[in-house]
């Protein structure tokens, strides 16, 4: 059986990613493919572990992107290495793009300690395809307010910091674009539901 394609998905939190991934979902699964749909941090038991603390607990920048890291050496390696291996597709909420984003962008770790830590735990490991949504931080933090509660840890950042994670993931996808797709996330749902359709379709 062929090998199962690892799609990430990544934008600044109120992108409007959770509605997307759903549908390509449902897309991936009417071909009767099966699809594994994970996110970061958490994937694992203990990764959801790790979560709890990552968005719970006031830590320094160093440990916050050590926990990534050890969250997603789980993932990889307990779930979404053997299901791409039985040819699964896996949709996962984030990865490794959202350290650089969000660790080196947002809070200024050194971007060679992050290679370093990649290069360590993931070896080369990289998703196929990357749909980056991209959207201005203001209309983003409109979304977040509407939304209930107030927020994790991460969203409680100021909107300068959600600026600097935006450029980080757009010099992301820069460096690599033939990985990143591009989704304007201020498009209505309908239509970024018929560009990953039309860009995923021909895969299945
Ligand atoms: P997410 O699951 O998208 O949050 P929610 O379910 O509340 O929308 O991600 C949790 C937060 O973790 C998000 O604010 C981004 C942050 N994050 C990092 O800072 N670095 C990382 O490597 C990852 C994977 C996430």
């Amino acid at each position: 059986m062929a090998r199962g394609r690892f799609i990430t998905f990544e934008g600044i939190d109120g992108a409007g990613k959770t509605t997307q991934i759903d549908a390509l979902q449902r897309l991936i699964e009417s071909a009767r493919i099966e699809v594994v749909r994970t996110r970061e941090p958490g994937g694992t038991p203990l990764g959801e572990k790790i979560r709890g603390l990552l968005l719970g607990d006031e830590m320094t920048p160093r440990t916050e992107t050590l926990l990534f890291f050890a969250a997603r050496y789980e993932h990889v390696e307990q779930v979404i290495r053997p299901a791409l291996a039985r040819g699964a597709w896996v949709l996962s909420d984030r990865f490794t793009d959202a350290t650089y984003a969000y660790q080196t962008g947002g809070k200024g770790m050194s971007g060679a300690d992050v290679e370093a830590l990649e290069a360590w735990t993931l070896d080369g490991f990289q998703p196929d395809v990357t749909v980056l949504f991209d959207l201005d931080p203001v209309v983003a933090a409109q979304r977040r307010t509407s939304r209930a509660g107030e927020g994790d840890r991460f969203e409680r950042e100021s909107q300068a910091f959600f600026t600097r994670v935006r450029e980080a993931y757009l010099d992301r996808a820069q460096r690599d674009p033939k990985r990143f797709l591009m989704v304007n996330a201020e498009d209505t749902p309908d239509v970024i539901q018929a560009q990953l359709e039309k860009e995923f379709k021909p895969w299945l």
